[in-house]
């Protein structure tokens, strides 16, 4: 039976994690962590299937959870969807600590990333950081992959709920990257840049992202989470969509890396090698 502990229950990800969490046979809600949760006392959590939440480790601050997690039942994984800060702060926790971390709170940073690449390389316990864990958006960006290389030209649509305060999002963002990496490995230079000349109204092109992909950001009540990415080349075009239509989309996901991160050395960027998608390279693919 594994423990999790949950960084975040609180929050709208957060709750979703410890529903999900319940309902496995294999899996136990040990802890939950969230300024929020301590003070409202599991306003929305209260009612857990098959949870005694009297049994569960309630607190403010990861720190806190140091002195209780030898004492009742341990973690063996911390789930964390909170803010960046918090975020960084439970994976050193974890690190320290030997406990396995499952991520997918955004805005980390790349410094960030590579102190918890050191942190987890020396610890007994492994981190997986994945920046969408809706998998067929791991899939979208996968396919992209497979299709940049063959396609003359591509344009990234992300469309989310009006409450989201950063754009473009961060599949975005990594998804053009990718686009643009699997080109340049493949000794294909970058797509032409936007002709566009005249922009009366500024910001009608979007943005460039990495490899000059241009990313648009749509903010719409009713919205969840959405992305297409549209491919051009001469006389037709390819498009591919992902929506999420509510945040159970991320659980399958989330259930997934719980599973897998004791069996992941250090840390993991991602679910596409636990997804067994990992990108041939360039060599193997020409053998
Ligand atoms: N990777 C993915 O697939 C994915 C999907 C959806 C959302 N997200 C990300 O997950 C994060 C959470 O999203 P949300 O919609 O649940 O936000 P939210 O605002 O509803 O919840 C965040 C929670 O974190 C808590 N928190 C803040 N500081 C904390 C601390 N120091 N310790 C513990 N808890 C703390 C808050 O009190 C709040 O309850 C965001 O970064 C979001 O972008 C990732």
């Amino acid at each position: 039976m594994l423990g999790i502990g949950v960084v975040g229950a609180g929050g709208k990800m957060g709750r979703q994690v410890c529903l999900a969490v319940s309902g496995q046979s294999d899996m136990q809600l040990v802890a939950l962590v969230d300024p929020r949760l301590a003070a409202s006392v599991l306003s929305g959590v209260e009612s857990l299937p098959d949870t005694d939440l009297s049994a569960v480790t309630v607190v403010e601050d990861i720190d806190q959870l140091a002195a209780s997690h030898r004492a009742a039942k341990p973690c063996d994984v911390v789930v964390d969807f909170s803010v960046a800060q918090a975020a960084v702060r439970t994976m050193r926790w974890c690190a320290d600590n030997d406990v396995h971390a499952v991520v997918g709170t955004s805005g980390l940073s790349e410094e960030s990333l590579s102190e918890m690449s050191v942190a987890f390389s020396s610890s007994r316990a492994n981190c997986i950081v994945a920046p969408n864990f809706a998998i067929g958006a791991v899939l979208m960006m996968r396919v992209g992959e497979l299709l940049a290389p063959h396609m003359e030209g591509a344009e990234i649509v992300e469309l989310h709920h009006d409450g989201k305060l950063d754009a473009p999002s961060g599949t975005a963002i990594a998804s053009a990257t990718r686009l643009a990496q699997v080109r340049a490995q493949r000794g294909l230079s970058p797509w032409p840049a936007d002709r566009t000349t005249s922009e009366p109204i500024p910001g009608s092109r979007g943005a460039a992202g990495p490899g000059g992909v241009r990313l648009h950001s749509v903010r719409l009540p009713g919205l969840v989470a959405h992305q297409e990415i549209i491919f051009g080349a001469q006389g037709q075009s390819l498009s591919i969509r992902h929506d999420a239509y509510d945040r159970s989309s991320f659980m399958p996901g989330v259930l997934l890396a719980i599973r897998a991160v004791s069996q992941r050395g250090g840390l993991t960027v991602g679910l596409d090698g636990i997804l067994g998608l990992d990108s041939p390279s360039p060599q193997s693919e020409a053998l």
